[in-house]
């Protein structure tokens, strides 16, 4: 079963949509069930100001996309990194077993935003 914290995130998804102006995006496909979530970020002094999700997925996956965004707002890029699919599902109060591998996805797209971003600021340089 899923716990409230999973359902609210899933009902009220927050942070989404998309920035047209982001510093970062990063996509991530998951091989096991062929879902999509695309994550956007904006940072300004290495701290991610701004950041939204769009995911074409399960409940799980929607509500740990939800949860990142939150769980990354405001935080330093190194901070962000360091944030791991097990922190996610900690924060939702648990994911059921076999929807474990669906928080793979957000903390998957998170890294690969700030990699992109870093991309486009060593480019610039
Ligand atoms: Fe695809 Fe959950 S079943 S991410």
């Amino acid at each position: 079963m899923y716990s409230e914290k999973v359902m609210d995130h899933f009902a009220n998804p927050r942070n989404v949509g998309e920035i047209p102006d982001a510093d970062g995006i990063g996509k991530v496909g998951n091989p096991q069930c062929g879902d999509v979530m695309w994550l956007y970020i904006k940072v300004k002094d290495n701290i991610i100001t701004d950041i939204k999700f769009k995911t074409f997925g399960c409940g799980a996956a929607i509500a740990t996309s939800s949860m990142i965004t939150e769980m990354a707002k405001g935080k330093t890029l190194d901070e962000a990194k360091k944030i791991s699919r097990q922190d996610v599902a900690t924060s939702l109060d648990g994911l059921p077993p076999q929807k474990l591998h669906c928080s793979n996805l957000a903390s998957d797209a998170l890294r690969e935003a700030i990699k992109d971003y870093e991309a486009k600021k060593a480019a610039k340089a």
